[in-house]
């Protein structure tokens, strides 16, 4: 069976930083509530108009492919993870397979939310470990921007997100850097929790008590109407605390399943990268496994939470500063929307 190895990783966030104080403008809320809840600082909106997910996608694959010593002609797989697509369909994978003319290759998109990008990188080493490909372009990308309530009814949820887009670039490994194992796990059981309901086929089923509540009974108008623009039923919806509860529980747990699996221990990890969903999050895991700060990496306070684009953003930022070696045991573990939750684990 061959090995995959990660040969090439690149990042973009948008220039225009928004800091906590840049919030009030559109809402009540302070520098204080957010950093002390979240440990956010400030975050990256996109460009309004130029940028969107798949161009912020592409700048970070441009620069994956580069350091992978390749040209995108020599991409022959795309696994794209986004919630915030360009289109509703098709999706950013076929986008950025047409920005970056590549091949007539397949583009695969991934929507597991905040786990999309280890739920990528997962597919991604199915295929190379198989043979089927030797270059795939793996993204994780976000312009959140887009779809927050920026009211104050919205604050919970929207001074936590930001944008931006980080890829890897996957190829079989001809000595010990590896993808050691990587692990999947959902439970629909809550899904509502943490979800944008609209538009949607859900046919107002189960959103009945919860956000619905139309004048108009025509089809068309339950997947998308003006009464959901009025009542502020097209942004995402969280339970906060429901969800902080779940990923304390969810995170030490598939970073232990990753480490027993190959026989490792906390202390033989020299990075832990957690999704960015929360500072406070991951102290929590931080602290129930027992490791260093040294051993965790966190960038959230620059970035804000970008989903699917936070572990390969942090895993770039961690390797440019020249914090991961050659050989070095690389976590990577997620927990969000569905919920799902994943962790992979690499000797770089
Ligand atoms: N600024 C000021 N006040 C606010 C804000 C804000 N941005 N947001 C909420 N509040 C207020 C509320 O109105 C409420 O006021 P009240 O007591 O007068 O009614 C009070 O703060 C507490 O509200 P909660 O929603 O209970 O806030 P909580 O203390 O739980 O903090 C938070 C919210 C930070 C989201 C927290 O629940 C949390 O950390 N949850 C984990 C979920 C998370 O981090 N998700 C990230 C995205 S999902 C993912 O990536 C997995």
């Amino acid at each position: 069976m061959l090995k995959t190895k990660i040969s090439g990783v690149g990042m973009y966030v948008p220039s225009n930083v928004v800091a906590n104080i840049d919030l009030l403008k559109y809402m009540d809320t302070s520098d204080e509530w957010i950093q002390e809840r979240t440990g956010i600082k400030e975050r990256r909106f996109a460009h309004r108009t130029e940028e969107t997910t798949t161009t912020m996608g592409v700048a970070a694959a441009k620069t994956a492919i580069e350091r992978a010593g390749i040209t995108a002609q020599d991409i022959d797989f795309i696994i794209f993870a986004t919630l915030s697509p360009d289109y509703y369909f098709p999706g950013c994978g076929v986008l950025l397979q047409r920005a970056m003319k590549m091949k007539e290759i397949g583009a695969l998109d991934v929507r597991n939310q905040c786990s999309g990008f280890i739920y990528a990188l997962s597919v991604g080493d199915q295929f190379i470990k198989t043979g089927m490909y030797k270059n795939i372009l793996v993204v994780g990308a976000e312009k959140h921007s887009f779809g927050l309530d920026f009211s104050t009814r919205g604050r919970n949820v929207s001074v936590i997100f930001g944008d931006g887009a980080g890829a890897v670039v996957l190829q079989p490994s001809s000595n010990d850097s590896r993808i050691l194992s990587t692990h999947l796990h959902s439970d629909g059981e809550s899904a509502e929790i943490l979800a944008m309901y609209n538009p949607g086929t859900h046919a107002n089923h189960w959103v009945d008590q919860k956000v619905a509540d139309f004048d108009d009974a025509a089809i068309a108008e339950m997947f998308m109407s003006h009464a959901m623009i009025d009542k502020a039923q097209l942004f995402p919806n969280m339970d906060g605390p429901a969800v902080f509860k779940k990923a304390v529980e969810k995170f030490p747990e598939v970073i232990m399943e990753a480490l027993k699996t190959n026989n490792f221990q906390t202390s033989d990890i020299r990075f832990l990268i957690p999704h960015q969903a929360n500072l406070r999050i991951s102290q929590f895991v931080q602290r129930k496994l027992g490791l260093s700060d040294e051993q965790v990496y966190n960038n959230i306070q620059k970035y804000g939470n970008t989903t699917a684009a936070s572990i390969p953003i942090a895993l770039c930022e961690a390797w440019q500063e020249g914090k991961i070696k050659e050989g070095d045991l690389i976590c990577l573990a997620a927990f969000g929307s569905g919920f799902t939750w994943a962790s992979a684990l690499i000797k770089w």
